[in-house]
C-alpha cells in the first residue's frame, strides 16, 4: 500500500446475518440492553468483571449507548449489539475494543450471550460476520481474544472462527473480583 496500512471511517454499522442484527444500539432503546444484563447477571458473572449496581439500570446504558456512538467515531471501539432480526430482544455483545492503528492495526475482541440462545451457533454467526466487518470495512490486520483455561465454550467458539492460540498469561485480567490466567489467542485478515 502506497501509505502504509490505513483505518477508514465507516458510517454507523447495521449488519444482517440468516438469523442476527449487529449495530450500535440507539441510546433510546437502552431498556433492551438493561432486560439482557438483569437476565443474563448470573450466567454472565463468572465470566466478567464485578458490575457495579448502576450497571444494571436505563441511565447507565443510555450513557454507555451514548458514549458506544463517540467511542466508533473515534475509531477507538465498535461495540455490537447482538440482536434478533426484528431488533426486539438483545441477545448478546460482541465488542472490538482497544482498537490501535499505525502499524499494528489491531484490536480486542470480547463477547457475552444470552444463556438462553446458547448452543445454537449463534455466537459464531455473530462473529463472524462483526470480524469480516473489523477486517473489510474498518480495515484492521489482527483480532486478538483471551479465555479463562476452563471457558471450554469460549475456547471452542473461537476455534471454530480460526483464532490460533498464541501463549498463556498469568493474571491476566480480573474477572469477578480475582485475577485470573488467560489463553490469548488471535485471527490475522487473510487478505492481508
Ligand atoms: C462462550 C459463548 C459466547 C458461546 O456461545 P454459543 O453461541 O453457544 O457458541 P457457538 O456459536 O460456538 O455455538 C456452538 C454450539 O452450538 C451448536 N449448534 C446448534 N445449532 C447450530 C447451528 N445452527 N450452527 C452452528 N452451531 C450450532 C454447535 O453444535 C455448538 O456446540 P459445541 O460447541 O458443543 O460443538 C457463550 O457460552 C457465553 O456467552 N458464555 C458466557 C460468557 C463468556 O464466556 N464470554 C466469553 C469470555 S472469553
Amino acid at each position: 500500500m502506497k501509505n502504509g496500512p490505513t483505518m477508514k471511517t465507516p458510517p454507523l454499522p447495521h449488519i444482517q446475518t440468516d438469523r442476527l442484527t449487529l449495530k450500535l444500539l440507539e441510546p433510546c432503546n437502552a431498556e433492551f440492553m438493561v432486560n439482557f444484563r438483569v437476565e443474563n447477571k448470573q450466567h454472565l458473572m463468572p465470566w466478567e468483571p464485578l458490575r457495579s449496581a448502576e450497571f444494571y439500570t436505563l441511565g447507565f446504558w443510555e450513557m454507555q449507548l451514548r458514549h458506544a456512538v463517540q467511542e466508533f467515531r473515534e475509531q477507538h471501539c465498535v461495540c455490537l449489539v447482538i440482536m434478533d432480526t426484528d431488533e426486539t430482544e438483545v441477545y448478546g455483545v460482541c465488542n472490538f475494543t482497544f482498537i490501535q492503528k499505525g502499524t499494528f492495526l489491531a484490536c480486542q475482541l470480547g463477547y457475552a450471550l444470552a444463556e438462553k440462545h446458547q448452543e445454537q451457533g449463534i455466537m459464531a454467526e455473530a462473529l463472524k460476520a462483526g470480524i469480516d466487518y473489523m477486517f473489510n470495512d474498518i480495515g484492521l490486520h489482527r483480532i486478538m481474544a483471551n479465555y479463562m483455561p476452563h471457558n471450554d465454550r469460549s475456547a471452542r467458539v473461537l476455534e471454530r472462527l480460526g483464532f490460533v492460540v498464541e501463549g498463556k498469561a498469568k493474571d491476566y485480567l480480573r474477572i469477578n473480583g480475582r485475577w485470573e490466567d488467560h489463553i490469548l489467542t488471535s485471527l490475522v485478515n487473510p487478505a492481508d
